[in-house]
């Protein structure tokens, strides 16, 4: 038997999609306003759950003050008020997508959480447009 807790954060970013190899005019058809050159912002929400087993001794799947500092250290210092194409080194060379910044968001955790729990990862970009991503 297994259950998933989840922590929800929050951070705002600044990002353009585009490719260097694509004209002007390609990039506007394929990204649309996302390709504004100048950049726009959204309000990502951010839902991390993890899925394991409770310990029997705590009554705890993982404390949620741990997995709120990793989220903090990890995902919102790292991107809250920045610009993700230029300030964030992961998005030097990959187009920040909401699936690309899900799947960059997953690999972060991974690194900081224990290999017993599983890590599912729901960001939303706009309150109707949202990704999952399990690894
Ligand atoms: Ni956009």
């Amino acid at each position: 038997m297994s259950l998933t807790v989840y922590r929800k954060a929050h951070f705002n970013a600044a990002h353009r999609l585009y490719r260097k190899d694509w004209s002007e005019e390609k990039n506007k058809e394929i990204f649309g306003l996302c390709s504004n050159p100048h950049y726009h912002g959204h309000n990502y929400e951010l839902i991390v759950g993890l899925t394991g087993d409770v310990d029997p001794e705590t009554g705890f799947l993982i404390d949620l003050k741990i997995l709120k500092n990793i989220i903090e250290e990890e995902i919102e210092e790292a991107f809250d008020h920045k610009n993700l194409n230029e300030e964030v080194p992961e998005f030097a060379n990959l187009n920040p997508t909401m699936e690309n910044i899900s799947i960059v968001i997953w690999k972060k955790l991974r690194n900081r959480i224990d290999d017993k729990f599983g890590i599912s990862v729901k960001l939303y970009e706009t309150p109707r447009n949202f990704v999952v991503y399990n690894g």
